[in-house]
């Protein structure tokens, strides 16, 4: 048993979330603290929607709304979204409670004592139009390196060079064309360098990690440089020095505050729980949190915020960088276990794109489809280790073909089989258990260790594919067997053996693909006649602000209860009633009528 952090990515709140986005960091992370849970472990999954920064000012502007209007409106809609899809957050918040800057404030201020932050004066570009400072994204021009005409402030996407947006020839704004005024401006940079070597060891240390992503936050250390961390922006936390703390027109930098929502979101919760402390139990390195692990969500344009950034964050705040220094009063903290990076999902062939309609928002296909059938689809075909494609043909194969016919027929003929001639769960005939009987049972036993390990390894691809592999041998195994031949007076003891088995087997088919298909597992319990949570789900709960800012609402629940990670034995002569059918078919008709959707 040990205690396990989740700490999934946090969606910006600029916009209703993509199904993209949540087969990146939503179900793989809840797949996992599913999974954990009922093997045993002490789970805490984490997360909240980004608040803060340019991508909420931009959409704000568009939308004519305040910053704050505007991700009160989204926070909202994601909060929905993910309850939809059954995710089973200990804690989903936002960035912008009072306890979420507290803790930001208190690790800026601490990393700048240790003497991890420094101040310097820099080029700014600010828009001629807004007097607003315009951020390096949203700058366009010719590299001075390879001459391509379209290349970014921030870097180079023809030649790959991270650049500075007064290195570009011809800046413009990619909102409106104008040509922004540099201005010297003042701004705290992260001295990364600093932790170059902290990180280099911690690194060596890591295994199991997928090795593009090891690889890739390797590289990341040959050519670390100091990382501004504040802007010009009015939206954000206020930066909490002298001087600094009333001036309207700075803030700490998005990135900054949101990785730190980690370790808000988890201090928020143990204040939530009635145990201020209770944080520390994942996260600190002292008795309580030896067993710590933690397990970072998220999808592979993060990287670099999680393997080297939040690091070094945790590193400065703990004094273990070039510059030593006292850890704060949270005291010093763990570095992630590991980095989870999963890659692309593609629409139709296409980058999803909202301008463009290339899009399915979480919601609409809630209300069109069950959250299993998403949730399948993302475990057996999703951007685990490569990017991959979503399309509607695919989705309805998948559907109608395995969740459908492999596994909801399985569920739905074992059960009404055994109700029809015993209406309850037979027992075995006394001329016992055939060698077939013994090697079906052993299969799905055995299944509980190899699909446990791949989850934990974060293999789930293939984790569901051995639990339908289960599936699939109980469906040949009926086949073989035909019980439903076996209706004579002498044959009838020799069918209940048959549905007594397959009834085994259900029942620990639908234990191992419960922390995928949490909804369908619930109701499966049910048929088979059990009562009582099976399938842990998360609630939506409107609370006031720790620290009297306003009520929002939040994602949490008691997962304590639900089914361990074991077969439990069938129990003879509980009653079962017909089935009624747990998944839907889903009709040709859908493809056309959702293709049509797409290019609006
Ligand atoms: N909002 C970011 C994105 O959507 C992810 C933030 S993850 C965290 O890309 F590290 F900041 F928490
Ligand atoms: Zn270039």
């Amino acid at each position: 048993m040990s205690h396990v952090l989740a700490a999934v990515a946090w969606p910006y709140a600029n916009g209703p979330r993509h199904i993209g986005h949540v087969s990146g960091f939503g179900v793989p992370s809840d797949v996992f603290s599913r999974y954990m849970r009922m093997a045993g472990h002490d789970v805490l999954m984490i997360s909240g929607t980004d608040e803060h920064g340019t991508p909420i000012q931009v959409q704000a502007d568009s939308e004519g709304l305040k910053p704050r209007e505007l991700a009160d409106r989204y926070n909202r809609v994601i909060v929905e979204d993910l309850h939809g899809l059954g995710l089973s957050y200990d804690l989903f918040t936002r960035t912008t409670t009072g306890n979420h800057y507290q803790v930001v404030q208190e690790l800026f201020e601490t990393l700048h004592r240790n003497g991890y932050i420094v101040a310097k004066t820099t080029l700014g570009a600010i828009s001629p139009s807004t007097g607003r400072t315009l951020p390096d994204r949203y700058i366009e021009g010719t590299c001075p390196i390879c001459g391509y005409d379209a290349a970014r402030g921030d870097q180079c996407d023809n030649c790959g060079n991270q650049l500075d947006p007064v290195q570009l020839l011809d800046p413009r704004s990619k909102i409106n064309g104008e040509t922004p005024n540099f201005v010297e401006t003042e701004h705290f940079f992260l001295d990364l360098p600093a932790f170059a070597e902290a990180l280099g060891k911690w690194l060596d240390t890591r295994d199991g990690w997928r090795p593009n992503v090891l690889r890739f936050s390797r590289n990341l250390l040959d050519d670390l440089q100091p990382r501004a961390i504040t802007r010009d922006l009015e939206w954000g936390v206020p930066i909490p020095l002298d001087g600094w703390r009333e001036r309207g027109d700075k803030r700490i930098y998005v990135w900054f505050d949101a990785v730190i929502g980690y370790l808000s979101a988890s201090i928020e919760w143990a204040r939530r729980s009635g145990d201020p402390d209770a944080w520390r139990r994942w996260w600190t390195a002292d008795a309580q949190g030896k067993d710590a692990r933690a397990y970072y969500f998220m999808g592979k344009d993060n990287i670099v915020f999680h393997s080297v950034i939040w690091p070094s964050l945790l590193l400065g705040y703990s004094g273990e960088g070039d510059h030593g220094g006292d850890s704060g009063r949270l005291g010093r903290l763990n570095l992630p276990t590991e980095v989870v990076s999963s890659e692309f999902l593609t629409m139709e062939g296409r980058k999803f794109s909202s301008s463009r309609q290339v899009v399915i928002y979480v919601r609409d296909f809630l209300a069109r489809y069950d959250a299993d059938a998403l949730r399948y689809f993302i475990a057996v075909a999703g951007p685990e280790s490569q990017d991959t494609d979503f399309t509607w043909a695919e989705f309805r194969r998948r559907n109608n073909d395995e969740l459908v016919n492999d596994w909801g027929n399985l569920v739905n003929r074992s059960i009404s089989m055994a109700a029809k001639n015993f209406g309850a769960i037979p027992p075995v005939d006394p001329a016992g258990l055939t060698a077939a009987d013994e090697a079906l049972l052993a299969t799905s036993r055995a299944a509980f260790g190899t699909v446990g390990a791949l989850i934990e390894r974060h293999r789930q691809k293939q984790a569901i594919g051995e639990a339908m592999r289960v599936v699939a041998e109980a469906n040949r195994y009926l086949s073989d067997q035909a019980p439903w031949k076996l209706k004579g007076e002498a044959d009838k003891p020799r069918m209940g053996t048959v549905l007594h088995v397959a009834l085994q087997v259900v029942t620990d088919a639908n234990t191992l693909l419960t922390p995928f298909l949490p909804h369908s597992a619930q109701k499966i319990h049910e048929l088979l006649g059990g009562t009582g949570v099976h399938a842990p789900m998360p609630r939506i709960v409107e609370v006031d602000d720790l620290d009297a800012g306003p009520a929002y609402p939040i994602l949490t629940g008691d997962y304590r209860d639900g089914a361990r990670w074991e077969s439990t034995p069938v129990e003879v002569g509980r009653p079962l009633a017909a089935p009624k059918p747990v998944f839907r078919k889903l009709d040709e008709s859908i493809v056309d009528e959702e293709l049509a959707r797409l290019t609006g």
